[in-house]
Protein backbone atom coordinates (compact mmCIF):
# COMPACT_ATOMS: atom_id res chain seq x y z
CA UNK A 1 0.00 0.00 0.00
CA UNK A 2 1.40 3.55 -1.02
CA UNK A 3 2.13 5.84 2.56
CA UNK A 4 1.59 9.61 2.23
CA UNK A 5 4.03 9.89 5.49
CA UNK A 6 2.08 12.69 6.83
CA UNK A 7 2.62 11.42 10.53
CA UNK A 8 6.15 10.34 11.79
CA UNK A 9 6.81 8.45 15.17
CA UNK A 10 10.53 8.83 16.66
CA UNK A 11 11.71 6.91 19.63
CA UNK A 12 14.54 8.75 21.49
CA UNK A 13 14.70 12.64 20.97
CA UNK A 14 18.73 12.76 21.24
CA UNK A 15 21.26 13.68 19.16
CA UNK A 16 19.70 12.05 15.90
CA UNK A 17 16.01 11.90 17.26
CA UNK A 18 15.90 15.52 17.51
CA UNK A 19 17.59 16.26 14.36
CA UNK A 20 15.17 13.91 12.24
CA UNK A 21 12.09 15.19 13.50
CA UNK A 22 13.36 18.78 12.73
CA UNK A 23 14.29 17.65 9.02
CA UNK A 24 10.39 15.91 8.95
CA UNK A 25 8.47 18.99 10.27
CA UNK A 26 10.23 21.00 7.64
CA UNK A 27 9.49 18.53 5.16
CA UNK A 28 5.68 19.19 6.25
CA UNK A 29 5.26 15.76 8.25
CA UNK A 30 3.47 15.60 11.87
CA UNK A 31 6.01 14.15 14.06
CA UNK A 32 5.66 12.75 17.28
CA UNK A 33 8.96 12.74 19.24
CA UNK A 34 8.96 9.51 21.86
CA UNK A 35 11.67 9.62 24.88
CA UNK A 36 11.27 8.17 28.25
CA UNK A 37 13.14 10.76 29.95
CA UNK A 38 10.98 14.25 29.57
CA UNK A 39 14.84 16.11 30.40
CA UNK A 40 15.72 15.15 26.74
CA UNK A 41 12.50 16.35 25.29
CA UNK A 42 12.78 19.42 26.52
CA UNK A 43 16.33 19.87 25.61
CA UNK A 44 15.30 18.30 22.15
CA UNK A 45 12.42 21.27 21.70
CA UNK A 46 15.10 23.74 22.83
CA UNK A 47 17.53 22.44 20.26
CA UNK A 48 15.15 22.17 17.39
CA UNK A 49 13.95 26.05 17.94
CA UNK A 50 17.18 27.20 17.60
CA UNK A 51 18.17 25.29 14.84
CA UNK A 52 15.21 25.95 12.35
CA UNK A 53 16.02 29.53 13.57
CA UNK A 54 19.15 29.19 11.57
CA UNK A 55 17.57 27.32 8.70
CA UNK A 56 14.93 30.26 8.16
CA UNK A 57 17.78 33.10 8.60
CA UNK A 58 19.49 31.67 6.01
CA UNK A 59 16.68 31.17 3.69
CA UNK A 60 16.94 27.63 3.52
CA UNK A 61 13.32 27.57 5.54
CA UNK A 62 10.85 29.19 4.06
CA UNK A 63 8.30 28.97 6.77
CA UNK A 64 7.91 30.72 10.17
CA UNK A 65 9.09 29.29 13.41
CA UNK A 66 6.07 28.75 14.83
CA UNK A 67 4.10 26.85 11.88
CA UNK A 68 7.39 23.86 11.36
CA UNK A 69 7.41 23.24 15.17
CA UNK A 70 3.89 22.99 15.76
CA UNK A 71 4.21 20.10 13.94
CA UNK A 72 6.47 18.54 16.41
CA UNK A 73 4.71 16.70 19.77
CA UNK A 74 6.50 15.46 22.58
CA UNK A 75 5.26 12.38 24.29
CA UNK A 76 6.66 9.93 27.00
CA UNK A 77 4.33 7.52 26.08
CA UNK A 78 5.09 4.98 23.23
CA UNK A 79 1.45 4.33 22.84
CA UNK A 80 0.80 7.56 21.30
CA UNK A 81 2.82 6.26 18.51
CA UNK A 82 -0.29 3.73 17.64
CA UNK A 83 -1.46 5.73 14.41
CA UNK A 84 2.08 6.65 12.47
CA UNK A 85 3.01 5.87 9.31
CA UNK A 86 6.69 5.25 10.25
CA UNK A 87 8.38 4.83 13.28
CA UNK A 88 12.24 5.81 13.69
CA UNK A 89 14.34 4.20 16.43
CA UNK A 90 17.32 6.44 17.95
CA UNK A 91 17.68 5.22 21.11
CA UNK A 92 21.09 4.20 22.72
CA UNK A 93 23.55 2.22 20.64
CA UNK A 94 22.49 -0.78 22.59
CA UNK A 95 20.76 -4.15 20.93
CA UNK A 96 19.67 -5.25 24.00
CA UNK A 97 17.14 -1.72 24.84
CA UNK A 98 16.35 -1.67 21.02
CA UNK A 99 15.52 -5.04 20.89
CA UNK A 100 13.04 -4.08 23.57
CA UNK A 101 11.88 -1.15 21.79
CA UNK A 102 10.98 -2.89 18.65
CA UNK A 103 9.22 -5.47 20.88
CA UNK A 104 7.24 -3.05 22.18
CA UNK A 105 6.58 -0.98 19.47
CA UNK A 106 5.34 -3.86 17.66
CA UNK A 107 2.52 -4.38 20.22
CA UNK A 108 1.65 -0.53 19.72
CA UNK A 109 1.57 0.56 16.03
CA UNK A 110 -1.26 -0.45 13.36
CA UNK A 111 -0.38 -3.49 10.80
CA UNK A 112 1.04 -1.47 8.19
CA UNK A 113 3.54 0.94 10.11
CA UNK A 114 7.19 0.69 8.94
CA UNK A 115 9.71 -0.16 11.87
CA UNK A 116 13.18 1.33 11.46
CA UNK A 117 15.86 1.75 13.26
CA UNK A 118 18.81 4.67 12.76
CA UNK A 119 21.57 2.26 14.48
CA UNK A 120 25.00 3.21 13.59
CA UNK A 121 26.35 -0.22 12.85
CA UNK A 122 24.09 -3.60 14.60
CA UNK A 123 22.78 -5.59 11.60
CA UNK A 124 18.76 -4.58 11.43
CA UNK A 125 17.75 -8.08 11.46
CA UNK A 126 18.09 -8.84 15.20
CA UNK A 127 15.36 -6.59 15.87
CA UNK A 128 13.33 -7.87 12.79
CA UNK A 129 13.57 -10.89 14.92
CA UNK A 130 11.79 -10.19 17.80
CA UNK A 131 9.04 -8.39 16.19
CA UNK A 132 5.34 -9.75 14.95
CA UNK A 133 6.27 -7.95 11.68
CA UNK A 134 9.66 -8.71 10.27
CA UNK A 135 9.07 -7.83 6.55
CA UNK A 136 8.06 -4.19 7.88
CA UNK A 137 11.67 -3.54 9.83
CA UNK A 138 14.34 -1.76 7.73
CA UNK A 139 17.35 0.31 8.51
CA UNK A 140 17.06 4.00 7.69
CA UNK A 141 20.87 5.15 8.68
CA UNK A 142 21.06 9.12 8.97
CA UNK A 143 24.58 10.73 9.35
CA UNK A 144 25.03 13.49 11.66
CA UNK A 145 24.26 16.33 12.16
CA UNK A 146 20.91 14.52 10.73
CA UNK A 147 19.61 18.56 9.48
CA UNK A 148 22.72 19.25 7.52
CA UNK A 149 24.22 15.64 5.77
CA UNK A 150 21.81 14.71 2.68
CA UNK A 151 22.67 10.83 2.93
CA UNK A 152 20.37 8.27 4.47
CA UNK A 153 21.19 5.06 4.11
CA UNK A 154 18.10 2.48 3.36
CA UNK A 155 18.67 -1.00 4.62
CA UNK A 156 17.42 -4.37 3.76
CA UNK A 157 17.28 -6.73 6.37
CA UNK A 158 17.26 -10.95 5.53
CA UNK A 159 13.51 -10.23 5.93
CA UNK A 160 12.34 -7.17 4.68
CA UNK A 161 9.94 -6.90 1.92
CA UNK A 162 10.75 -5.34 -1.52
CA UNK A 163 7.79 -2.88 -1.13
CA UNK A 164 9.36 -1.99 2.69
CA UNK A 165 12.36 -1.07 0.43
CA UNK A 166 10.70 1.02 -1.82
CA UNK A 167 8.46 2.45 0.41
CA UNK A 168 11.97 3.74 2.60
CA UNK A 169 13.32 5.04 -0.35
CA UNK A 170 10.12 6.86 -0.53
CA UNK A 171 10.24 8.23 2.52
CA UNK A 172 14.27 9.58 2.45
CA UNK A 173 13.59 11.17 -1.37
CA UNK A 174 10.54 12.89 0.62
CA UNK A 175 12.46 14.50 3.37
CA UNK A 176 14.74 15.79 0.85
CA UNK A 177 17.64 13.38 1.43
CA UNK A 178 19.44 11.19 -1.06
CA UNK A 179 18.28 7.58 -0.73
CA UNK A 180 21.59 5.13 -0.56
CA UNK A 181 20.73 1.48 -0.95
CA UNK A 182 22.18 -1.29 0.88
CA UNK A 183 21.20 -4.23 0.06
CA UNK A 184 22.58 -6.74 2.60
CA UNK A 185 22.37 -6.56 6.15
CA UNK A 186 26.18 -6.65 7.35
CA UNK A 187 27.32 -4.62 10.50
CA UNK A 188 28.89 -1.23 9.54
CA UNK A 189 26.45 -1.23 6.61
CA UNK A 190 28.20 1.03 3.84
CA UNK A 191 29.56 4.27 4.25
CA UNK A 192 31.08 3.71 8.05
CA UNK A 193 32.27 0.09 6.82
CA UNK A 194 34.39 2.77 4.68
CA UNK A 195 34.59 5.26 6.82
CA UNK A 196 36.15 3.55 10.12
CA UNK A 197 39.01 1.95 8.88
CA UNK A 198 40.48 5.59 7.75
CA UNK A 199 39.10 6.92 11.26
CA UNK A 200 40.87 4.44 12.96
CA UNK A 201 43.88 4.65 11.18
CA UNK A 202 43.77 8.37 11.70
CA UNK A 203 44.11 7.28 15.99
CA UNK A 204 46.83 5.28 15.43
CA UNK A 205 48.63 8.28 13.61
CA UNK A 206 48.13 10.38 16.64
CA UNK A 207 48.91 7.54 18.88
CA UNK A 208 52.41 7.34 17.35
CA UNK A 209 52.75 10.90 17.53
CA UNK A 210 52.99 11.29 13.88
CA UNK A 211 50.95 13.98 14.01
CA UNK A 212 48.48 15.68 15.89
CA UNK A 213 44.85 15.67 15.86
CA UNK A 214 44.51 19.39 14.93
CA UNK A 215 46.61 19.18 12.26
CA UNK A 216 45.39 15.57 10.49
CA UNK A 217 42.33 17.06 10.45
CA UNK A 218 43.17 20.23 8.32
CA UNK A 219 44.93 17.79 6.06
CA UNK A 220 42.38 16.01 5.30
CA UNK A 221 39.57 18.81 4.87
CA UNK A 222 41.93 20.71 2.76
CA UNK A 223 43.51 17.62 0.74
CA UNK A 224 40.02 15.45 0.36
CA UNK A 225 37.05 18.71 -0.08
CA UNK A 226 35.60 17.16 3.46
CA UNK A 227 33.56 19.84 5.24
CA UNK A 228 35.62 17.98 8.85
CA UNK A 229 38.02 15.73 9.79
CA UNK A 230 37.76 12.73 11.29
CA UNK A 231 38.29 13.86 15.10
CA UNK A 232 36.01 16.64 14.09
CA UNK A 233 33.65 14.64 12.94
CA UNK A 234 33.68 12.14 16.41
CA UNK A 235 33.53 14.82 18.17
CA UNK A 236 30.55 15.23 16.95
CA UNK A 237 28.64 11.97 16.85
CA UNK A 238 30.42 11.43 20.22
CA UNK A 239 33.17 9.06 20.64
CA UNK A 240 31.26 6.54 22.69
CA UNK A 241 28.46 6.12 20.15
CA UNK A 242 31.67 5.35 17.21
CA UNK A 243 33.12 3.50 19.22
CA UNK A 244 30.23 1.06 19.83
CA UNK A 245 29.55 0.75 16.40
CA UNK A 246 33.46 -0.15 16.01
CA UNK A 247 33.37 -2.71 18.00
CA UNK A 248 29.61 -4.58 16.07
CA UNK A 249 31.56 -4.28 13.24
CA UNK A 250 34.63 -5.89 14.67
CA UNK A 251 32.51 -8.51 16.26
CA UNK A 252 30.77 -9.40 13.32
CA UNK A 253 34.05 -9.40 10.76
CA UNK A 254 36.80 -10.11 13.32
CA UNK A 255 38.58 -7.94 11.33
CA UNK A 256 41.16 -5.71 13.69
CA UNK A 257 40.77 -2.87 10.97
CA UNK A 258 37.46 -1.85 12.90
CA UNK A 259 38.92 -2.23 16.39
CA UNK A 260 38.78 1.18 18.42
CA UNK A 261 42.10 2.18 19.14
CA UNK A 262 42.99 2.14 22.84
CA UNK A 263 43.58 5.90 23.00
CA UNK A 264 40.22 5.96 21.87
CA UNK A 265 38.96 3.23 24.25
CA UNK A 266 40.80 5.27 27.22
CA UNK A 267 39.03 8.68 26.00
CA UNK A 268 35.82 6.64 26.38
CA UNK A 269 36.78 5.39 29.97
CA UNK A 270 37.26 8.65 31.06
CA UNK A 271 33.96 10.61 30.17
CA UNK A 272 35.82 12.48 27.28
CA UNK A 273 33.22 11.91 24.79
CA UNK A 274 33.38 14.85 22.72
CA UNK A 275 31.38 18.37 22.02
CA UNK A 276 28.57 16.62 24.69
CA UNK A 277 30.86 16.06 27.41
CA UNK A 278 32.79 19.28 26.30
CA UNK A 279 35.89 17.37 26.14
CA UNK A 280 37.08 14.72 23.46
CA UNK A 281 39.27 15.12 20.74
CA UNK A 282 39.38 19.02 21.36
CA UNK A 283 37.77 21.02 24.59
CA UNK A 284 34.58 22.73 24.08
CA UNK A 285 32.94 25.96 26.01
CA UNK A 286 29.34 25.60 27.60
CA UNK A 287 27.86 26.50 24.12
CA UNK A 288 29.85 24.06 22.04
CA UNK A 289 32.36 26.17 20.13
CA UNK A 290 35.83 24.99 20.15
CA UNK A 291 38.39 26.31 22.81
CA UNK A 292 41.79 26.70 20.55
N1 LIG B 1 25.48 10.32 17.07
C1 LIG B 1 25.56 10.12 15.77
O1 LIG B 1 26.25 10.83 15.04
C2 LIG B 1 24.76 9.01 15.12
C3 LIG B 1 24.69 8.95 13.73
C4 LIG B 1 23.88 7.97 13.14
C5 LIG B 1 23.21 7.07 13.93
N2 LIG B 1 23.33 7.15 15.29
C6 LIG B 1 22.61 6.18 16.09
O2 LIG B 1 21.40 6.81 16.51
C7 LIG B 1 21.00 6.28 17.79
C8 LIG B 1 20.85 7.42 18.78
O3 LIG B 1 22.09 8.10 18.91
P1 LIG B 1 22.19 9.57 19.55
O4 LIG B 1 23.58 10.03 19.31
O5 LIG B 1 21.02 10.40 19.11
O6 LIG B 1 21.99 9.20 21.10
P2 LIG B 1 21.60 10.14 22.33
O7 LIG B 1 22.29 9.61 23.51
O8 LIG B 1 21.81 11.60 21.97
O9 LIG B 1 20.00 9.92 22.48
C9 LIG B 1 19.42 8.72 22.85
C10 LIG B 1 18.05 9.02 23.45
O10 LIG B 1 17.33 7.79 23.62
C11 LIG B 1 16.51 7.95 24.77
N3 LIG B 1 16.07 6.64 25.24
C12 LIG B 1 16.77 5.68 25.92
N4 LIG B 1 16.00 4.59 26.15
C13 LIG B 1 14.79 4.85 25.58
C14 LIG B 1 13.57 4.11 25.48
N5 LIG B 1 13.45 2.88 25.96
N6 LIG B 1 12.53 4.69 24.84
C15 LIG B 1 12.63 5.94 24.34
N7 LIG B 1 13.76 6.70 24.42
C16 LIG B 1 14.83 6.16 25.03
C17 LIG B 1 17.41 8.68 25.76
O11 LIG B 1 16.66 9.28 26.81
C18 LIG B 1 18.10 9.70 24.83
O12 LIG B 1 17.39 10.92 24.81
C19 LIG B 1 22.09 5.25 18.18
O13 LIG B 1 21.70 3.99 17.77
C20 LIG B 1 23.29 5.73 17.38
O14 LIG B 1 24.22 4.71 17.13
C21 LIG B 1 24.07 8.11 15.90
Amino acid sequence: MARDFEQIGIVGAGLMGSGIAQVCAQAGMRVILMDTDAGALEKARENITWSVGKFIEKGKVKEDKDTVLSRISGTTSLKDLKDVEIVIENVYENSDLKREVFKDLAAVVSENTLLATDTSAIPITEFAAVTRYPERVLGLHFFSPAQMMRAVEVIRGVTTSDAVMDDGIAFVEKIGKRPIRVERDIAGFLLNRINFPSTIEAIRLVEEGIATVAEIDEGMRLAFGRRMGPFETGDMVGLDVMMTAMMSTYEETKDMKFYPPVLMQRKVTAGHLGIKTRKGWYDYNEDGTRKD
